[in-house]
């Protein structure tokens, strides 16, 4: 289960009341299926790692560069996360593919410098309203996977997490229905076979994003049997991202 802050906890007192609130929350509580990512806006991984790690929470970025060091201007890079403890790193979300024009293949060479790093890639993907509308979300699918994963092992991809985010579900409290998420996740798992072999595919962890809430839960997550939920907005309620936890955790 992935928590994305996205660009919040604008002050460092806010930023302070969610963290102690988030500990708060998470403390004794024993969920043995469920493990909380919590990925924040890249000025606050320090203290996030200095705050969650010993509550054994880990922490995400929510983006990195592909280069490691150099003349790049206000990237952040594999190894300095890795530095701070960080462990995982969102690649390719829609917002980014979007509004800072990234695509597929942006996103393979981040991709791999996050594994070459030892952080886990969480590779999103995903189909916009239109290309639904125009049946493309197979051709979608097909081309995020294989532009995104060129050139990763077998050996190295079991590491990375794909997040199915539709692009349209993002932020719009509308979700789809159990049945075409499980399409998608039989589809997905079709296609790592193919670029993979179906004991890799079988054992790569698929997540669902997009409006993520307790409630949809069970839909999103529970009825197709994917592996977890990547959070957006409801990832600022600590109170209901221990509901979310509880729900992924009874799911096993
Ligand atoms: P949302 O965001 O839960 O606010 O829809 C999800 C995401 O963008 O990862």
């Amino acid at each position: 289960m992935i928590g994305n802050l996205k660009m919040n906890l604008l002050t460092m007192a806010e930023r302070d009341r969610y963290v102690q609130s988030l500990i708060k929350e998470f403390s004794h509580k024993d969920f043995s299926h469920c493990q909380l990512v919590i990925c924040p806006p890249s000025i606050h991984l320090e203290t996030f790692c200095r705050e969650f790690l010993e509550e054994g929470i880990p922490v995400g970025a929510q983006n990195i560069f592909s280069e490691e060091r150099g003349s790049f201007t206000g990237e952040i890079s594999a190894p300095m996360v890795k530095e701070l403890g960080g462990r995982y790193a969102i690649i390719g979300h829609s917002e980014r593919r979007r509004l800072f024009g990234e695509t597929s293949a942006i996103a393979n060479a981040k991709l791999r410098s996050a594994l070459k790093n030892g952080i886990s890639p969480i590779y999103c993907i995903g189909e916009t309203q239109q290309e639904r509308q125009e049946g493309l979300l197979g051709d979608v699918l097909l081309r995020q996977l294989a532009e995104g994963l060129d050139g990763v092992s077998v050996v190295s991809a079991p590491k990375v997490i794909l997040a199915y985010e539709p692009v349209w579900a993002i932020g719009s409290d509308v979700v789809p229905s159990s049945d075409e998420i499980l399409g998608v996740k039989i589809l997905l798992k079709k296609i790592l076979s193919r670029l993979y072999s179906p004991g890799v595919a079988e054992k790569m962890r698929i997540v669902y994003g997009g409006s993520v809430k307790a409630n949809f839960i069970k839909t999103v997550c529970v009825d197709p049997g994917l592996d977890g939920v990547l959070v957006g907005r409801e990832s600022l309620i600590p109170t209901e991202l221990v509901k979310i936890a509880a729900m992924v955790d009874g799911m096993q």
